[in-house]
């Protein structure tokens, strides 16, 4: 039988306790048998709801209808039965008994934890670090500048032409809605990271030593060597007495650094608007140590990279700015490579795109 409010008709000391007592222990009962957020739910209501429960029955039946003399006592019982009640019910867990519910909240360690893979360095961004840490152990400080670029600092301060093809649709990603600016405002994605040379020596004298490493876009239909988005690392020395022998010697050096010292280079004439004269590196083929192999297309070389002595239209650009930057008291040499693509040689990767396809069974081979 479930618990029923009784009447009282004796008030003496021994009978409230009595009652009470018997409340108390009905309250108990029922906490233990509570299994369920629902059963939880109808046990609290029973007891405590303001309207009809167990305490608020109490509190008309044994209190409001308690004879003038007897109030007091009852008064003390019934506020002492409501504490001890709240209590029971506030303590009551699910698991029912309130030695089981400590219990039900106890960690099991034993139970296998939450696997938290420590991430690791993403390829590109291995090779990268790799290839700035060589110049920055020649004495170079890294630069960087902004991915939206104006045409200003991609084209004109490097002495494109204005017909220049690199400027053309066909390659360089515009920012649309540009037309009412002035051309050399316009918006565009750079499409290398060479803006930075004039970008660091309108804000730093001579003598600089810089790599300027950054992600550069194209208007290139992907293949398995082109990706709209690459990285490039850029260098750029200025000094007084910088001589052709110094890029060689720099960029022999650097390529050794990074494919060992068995590895040649040789220099071939180039094209560059921001370079004169410009050159074209080759290493010795990595791969058949240059006997030549399908790699190399059997020639034994592989090209890699772009470099040149600083153009002196260059030199003029950055001294509307900083006037140190004279071409009769100084000179400097500039280069730039594709992070990708000497990651791709370094590791025997045949496609661009698995650089960027976030395939963790790709990626988790360089952790
Ligand atoms: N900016 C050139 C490109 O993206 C690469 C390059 C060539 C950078 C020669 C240089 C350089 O600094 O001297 O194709």
């Amino acid at each position: 039988m479930p618990y029923t409010v009784p009447k009282l008709t004796d008030y003496s000391e021994a009978a409230l306790a009595l009652a009470a007592g018997e409340c108390l222990d009905a309250c108990k009962l029922e906490a233990d048998a509570v299994h369920t957020e629902t059963e939880l739910k109808t046990f609290r209501d029973r007891w405590l709801a303001r309207k009809n429960g167990i305490l608020t029955q109490i509190n008309d039946l044994w209190l409001k209808g308690a004879p003038k003399e007897a109030k007091r006592e009852a008064g003390i019982r019934v506020n002492e039965l409501k504490m001890r009640v709240t209590e029971l019910v506030d303590g009551a867990r699910v698991s029912g008994a309130s030695d089981d519910s400590l219990a039900a909240q106890r960690v099991d360690i034993s139970l296998p934890g939450v696997r938290r893979p420590i991430g690791a360095e993403h390829p590109v961004v291995k090779t990268r670090n790799e290839i700035v840490s060589v110049f920055q152990k020649l004495g170079y400080s890294v630069a960087e500048g902004p991915v939206v670029e104006t045409d200003y600092y991609n084209f004109e301060a490097l002495n494109f032409p204005p017909n220049h093809p690199a400027r053309d649709t066909q390659d360089t990603l515009f920012i649309a809605g540009q037309q009412s600016k002035p051309q050399r405002e316009r918006l565009l994605l750079r499409t290398h990271t060479s803006p930075v040379q004039i970008r660091t020596m309108e804000k730093m004298p001579p003598p600089i030593r810089i790599v300027i490493p950054g992600t550069v876009h194209r208007n290139d239909p992907p293949d398995a060597s082109h990706s709209p988005m690459f990285h490039q690392i850029e260098g750029l020395a200025v000094d007084t007495n910088i001589t052709f022998g110094d890029l060689k010697g720099t960029l022999d050096h650097a390529m050794k650094a990074l494919f060992g010292p068995t590895v040649k280079t040789r220099f071939f004439p180039s094209f560059f608007p921001f370079t004169e004269p410009s050159a074209d590196v080759q290493i010795s083929c990595i791969f058949c140590g240059g006997k030549g192999c399908r790699k190399c297309k059997d020639s034994g070389w592989i090209e890699l990279l772009g470099c040149g002595m600083v153009d002196p239209a260059v030199f003029r650009f950055a001294a509307e700015k900083q006037p140190g930057y004279d071409s009769k008291k100084i000179a400097g040499f500039a280069f730039g490579m594709g992070v990708e693509r000497i990651a791709m040689m370094k590791y025997g990767i045949s496609e661009i795109g698995s650089f960027f396809a976030g395939d963790m069974r790709f990626l988790e081979q360089f952790a």
